[in-house]
């Protein structure tokens, strides 16, 4: 299985609402392992396939980077269907690398999709696994957890990591 390139802040398809899957391809199961793999090695603990540069609505969640396998999450097609509670606290991406700021969460949320098999799965998530999962959803969106923060926040984090950018590609 190949790493992937993780796409960063400026790439259009960040912004771009994902469409969903139809059907389960074989493609779409190497997409998801490859996904996996490019997640722990990053290291990260939420990937989502925009960040991969394909608009499709899959995720996947591991808070345990690859140590406990009973902790990974692979989500096709993810919805929330409820949620509970709101709470601050420090997230990050691995598509605006550097930067973690707090962002307003709710404390549980109850996520339904299909796992790579086509079988539905009803996830129950608190705390972080929910701010996890909430973040990955969102990338679905063309949301990036930025987009919560001041405009004025989100206007220096764009020109900082634009910056970095042009360092790299110079380097
Ligand atoms: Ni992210």
């Amino acid at each position: 299985m190949a790493l992937m390139e993780i796409l960063t802040l400026g790439e259009k398809v960040l912004k771009k609402k994902a469409v969903t899957v139809e059907e389960i391809t074989e493609d779409i199961k190497l997409l998801a392992a490859s996904m996996v793999e490019t997640m722990h090695s990053a290291p990260g603990i939420g990937l989502a396939a925009p960040q991969v540069g394909q608009s499709i609505r899959l995720i996947t969640v591991d808070l345990s980077v690859g140590r406990n396998p009973d902790e990974l999450v692979v989500l096709i097609n993810p919805e929330i269907v409820d949620s509970e509670g709101e709470v601050l606290d420090v997230e990050g991406c691995l598509s605006v690398p550097g930067v973690n700021e707090k962002v307003l969460r709710p404390v549980r949320v109850v996520v339904k999709g299909l796992d790579p098999e086509g079988r539905e799965k009803i996830i129950n998530a608190s705390d972080y696994m929910a701010r996890a999962l909430c973040h990955e959803i969102d990338h679905l969106e063309g949301k990036l957890f930025i987009d919560y923060l001041s405009p004025l926040k989100r206007k220096l984090i764009k020109s900082k990591i634009r910056k970095e950018k042009e360092k790299g590609a110079q380097a």
